[in-house]
């Protein structure tokens, strides 16, 4: 199937190198994006995909690889020989070492010999972040670089502002910012494109979207899974540094940002830029008052008997690693004076579920508090997963000749029931495309990375200087107590 609104043009680039091209990211969502894309016959006709790492496999080792994370991925279903045929005959895998001079080298010898409108080399960096900025200055080095490549990197840049700023340095000594496409995969989830739709494709929401009518924003990413093999990374780490500096903060800017003029990278970027320097900074005494640090002990998690975080496979005996926060946001500007935003996410938590809440203000006045009716503050809800989902709850009148009686419906605005034949894509593919169209609306700019950062080191310190501990939670629980106090000492609570 040929869509042609989507198709990338054949001249815009030639390849992908895929660095990292075993790993996990890569045999979870990258092959079986790039296998979709190519099943839907939206990559361009010549366009070679070249697996780089540093294992010595062959070609046919290699492919049978790509061919079993297909097998076993969320695309499984779209697998056919046929099309895998012609999606592996694209494939080349290389076997580099970035640590010596000439090792980027058999990526040359895969490429073939580009005429002049052949279009750029993609260069995507699915490595360990220390890899970032060697492989920029490799491939520069190396003349691989010209002004038609694009390169995509993954999350995390850096550990701090200061890595951060090194990194994009590294990345900027080889390529333009222009040419750079910093991926954050909730981006390409597609409830969270149709949020920047309902804001900005509809007049109704934008005259309630503030201070004067929201009373509260929550936005949830918990998630049922444990760090599973990846401890000594996810220990140096944490979940402020995995999930809140990228995804949660990027899923604020959306909610948060002025309107863009168009839907245009700066246009976008620009505004979600001015909602990360407007966030108010939580450091030194004020983290203690505003944010809940947590650690999973043994418990229940998807029905199964989970492991404490200090019991997974690889831990160390003691570690003060948070896998859960909770966090009290405001932001400092006319639009959100005063409206909290609630953020948290966390590891082994009761039910896998990422969502945004809207709470509007109660109605000033109930005219039906006479007959014991209560109101329920209106509530839109944007679910991105496991299901994707938007509702409006509007308080409604119960059927039937006796009192009043009145309830709270969720109306459903969902994209599945009006859109029912599309298939669920994963985010990646959406990503990848937008990459082959030179389009970085959905892309993390430099500066944007660099506030986040900002940001969140005051609350890293501020935990430092307080000696603020993770408090345990069992598997499978809603992260500790205090999580809860966190809104309940403000009137709030957390959306279930
Ligand atoms: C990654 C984090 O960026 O996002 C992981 O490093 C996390 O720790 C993952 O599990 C969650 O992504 P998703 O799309 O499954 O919600």
């Amino acid at each position: 199937m040929t869509n042609s609104s989507l198709s990338a043009t054949a001249a815009d680039c030639r390849a992908l190198v895929l660095f990292g091209a075993t790993g996990d990211l890569a045999k979870r969502m990258l092959w079986p994006s790039l296998y979709a894309l190519d099943r839907d016959g939206l990559l361009p006709v010549k366009f070679q995909l070249v697996g780089a790492a540093t294992s010595a496999l062959s070609n046919e080792a290699f492919i049978d690889k790509v061919k079993q994370a297909i097998q076993t991925s969320a695309n499984a279903k779209l697998f056919d020989e046929e099309a895998f045929t012609k999606f592996a005959a694209r494939i080349r895998y290389v076997s580099v070492n970035v640590q010596v001079a000439g090792g980027l080298e058999p990526i040359r010898g895969s490429l073939v010999p580009a005429a002049e409108s052949d279009g750029g080399i993609i260069y995507y960096l699915s490595t360990g972040p220390q890899l970032f900025g060697p492989i920029c200055l490799a491939l520069r080095d190396a003349g691989l670089v010209d002004a038609a490549s694009r390169i995509i990197i993954e999350k995390p840049i850096g550990t701090d502002t200061a890595s951060a700023k090194r990194v994009n340095e590294a990345i900027a000594a080889a390529f333009e910012e222009h040419q750079v496409f910093r991926i954050d995969h909730y981006l390409g989830k597609e409830a969270v494109q149709n949020l920047l739709a309902l804001r900005f494709a509809n007049a109704i929401f934008e005259p309630l979207w503030n201070a004067n009518a929201i009373e509260q924003v929550q936005i949830t990413v918990a998630e049922t899974v444990g760090v599973d093999g990846r401890w000594p990374f996810y220990d140096s780490t944490g979940a402020l540094r995995d999930m809140v500096q990228s995804h949660l903060l990027q899923l604020l800017c959306l909610v948060a940002m002025e309107p863009p003029a168009s839907f245009t990278p700066s246009a976008v970027r620009n505004e979600k830029v001015k909602v990360l320097w407007s966030l108010r900074p939580i450091t030194g005494n004020e983290v203690e008052a505003n944010t809940v640090r947590g650690q999973y002990t043994a418990g229940h998690s998807g029905g199964e008997a989970a492991k404490g975080y200090l019991n997974e496979t690889g831990a160390a005996d003691a570690s003060e690693t948070e896998t859960f926060v909770a966090l009290r946001v405001e932001i400092d500007n006319w639009r959100w004076a005063g409206v909290p935003f609630y953020l948290r996410t966390g590891k082994r938590l009761q039910r896998r579920s990422s969502e945004i809440v809207i709470q509007f203000k109660p109605a000033p006045h109930n005219i039906f508090s006479g007959i014991g009716a209560s109101l329920a503050p209106n509530i839109l809800l944007i679910k991105l997963q496991p299901d994707e989902m938007i509702t409006l709850s509007l308080m409604h009148k119960k059927p039937g000749l006796n009192e009043t009686k009145l309830a709270q419906v969720p109306l459903n605005l969902s994209v599945g029931d009006a859109f029912a034949q599309g298939r669920r894509r994963i985010a990646y593919e959406r990503m990848l495309l937008d990459v082959l169209r030179n389009n970085s609306a959905l892309f993390v700019r430099r500066d944007e990375v660099e506030a986040a950062w900002s940001w969140i080191d005051g609350i890293i310190d501020g935990w430092k200087t307080t000696g603020q501990q993770a408090k345990p939670y069992p598997a499978g629980s809603w992260g500790p107590s205090a999580a809860i106090a966190l809104t309940e000492k403000h009137g709030h609570s957390w959306h279930e």
